[in-house]
């Protein structure tokens, strides 16, 4: 029987360089995949309550193929994971399993998952390594690569952080087959993104495949996140630590980060499904602005309401608040330099750029339009 086919995808960031590998089956290869970066044969692997019961058992017993004996913590899944609590009872955990400087940890999960357990192998004795196996399509495509890591403060989302490259990445496109549709298609708003961002081929790809892979073409699927991760390193090689190139990653997430705090980072909105609906209305705004042609955001909205994702801020169950409100706390954004809103508009699909050039009365007047 043939294996089906791995891609990788290499970010050779001086010093710190690793592969993303993408395929199927890559949790039962995890043994042979991780072992050439072991100084001896043990690992300690996080992961949540809802990912372990589904795939830890697999990774164990691949590990264990390899002789490489693994110890397991557990955590709660669910955004609230990723705060100090949590983060000291893993650090300390990893340090009661004499976790040692040139051992690995390994983040099984999705993102909350990845982005804490990051965070704690960055500060572990000074730094440790990790290996990122997301469990989500988020995460395969986008927080598992680029070394941010951290958790939530009081004050807002992932004001607390490193920036710590994993050593390797494996995203398994298998296990995307245990995400509920809604996970899968939020996931996919930040696949979107990319094409929106910096590939109109790319974008052009989608509108005729991401249907088919939404209904489970593995190779439509392998395509995808190996096609978002290409241009996720390609950003992060350029910016790693974000002073101005990869502030594009953000196309879509300041009218996303004011959306999800409107409805309390809750059920009503998930992360992706806000990216989206940031994505269209950036186009949206860019047009109003002159700087794209009125077809762009015409041609976003299609494509996201094709999917069946959430397009319009009508679709957000329950009531928002109204315009001026919103853009109030787009200015608790972390993204905010010095007071000024910086946005991500477009030229077009597949030119994004970043400015902070932007009218307070042009960005109600978007909302507003959608707010009735
Ligand atoms: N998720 C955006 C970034 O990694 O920069």
């Amino acid at each position: 029987m043939t294996h089906p086919v791995i891609e990788t995808v290499h970010v050779p960031l001086d010093g710190r360089e690793y592969d993303v590998r993408i395929g199927q089956g890559l949790l039962t290869r995890a043994g042979v995949e991780i072992a050439p970066l072991l100084k001896r044969p043990k690992v300690a692997i996080v992961t949540d309550s809802n990912v372990g019961p589904l795939h830890l058992e697999t990774l164990t017993r691949a590990l264990k193929s390899e002789g490489i004996d693994s110890t397991a913590l557990t955590l709660p899944a669910g955004e609230s994971t990723k705060s100090w609590p949590h983060f000291s009872r893993c650090v300390e955990w990893l340090l009661d399993q004499k976790i040692e400087r040139r051992d690995i940890v390994i983040a099984l999960g999705g993102g909350v998952i990845g982005d804490l357990v990051g965070f704690a192998a960055a500060v572990l004795r000074r730094g440790v390594r990790f290996v990122q196996m997301p469990t989500s399509l988020l995460a395969q495509v986008d927080s598992s690569v680029g070394g941010k890591t951290g958790i939530n403060a009081p004050q807002g989302k992932n004001l607390i952080g490193a920036f710590h490259q994993p050593s390797l990445v494996l995203a398994d496109i298998d296990v995307l087959g245990t995400l509920t549709a809604r996970d899968y298609l939020a996931g996919y708003g930040e696949v979107v993104k990319y094409g929106l961002l910096g590939d109109a081929k790319f974008y052009d790809w989608l509108e005729q495949n991401a249907p088919k892979a939404a209904a489970g073409d593995m190779a439509a699927r392998a395509y995808a996140v190996k096609r978002s991760v290409e241009m996720k390193a390609e950003i992060v090689l350029r910016d790693e630590t974000e002073q101005g190139d990869r502030a594009l990653l953000n196309l879509g997430h300041t009218f996303c980060h004011a959306l999800e705090a409107a409805t309390g980072y809750s059920d009503r909105l998930l992360h992706g499904e806000g990216v989206a609906i940031g994505c269209a209305l950036a186009f949206e705004l860019s047009a109003r602005l002159g700087l794209c042609s009125q077809e762009a955001p015409s041609r976003v909205r299609e494509h996201i309401k094709a999917m069946g994702m959430k397009c319009d801020l009508a679709d957000i169950p329950g009531d928002l608040p109204g315009a001026e409100a919103l853009v109030d706390l787009m200015g608790q954004d972390k993204k905010v330099v010095d007071g000024q809103l910086r946005f991500i508009l477009a030229r077009g699909i597949g030119a994004a750029f970043v400015t902070a050039d932007v009218p307070r009365d042009e960005v109600l007047r978007v909302l507003q339009d959608q707010l009735g």
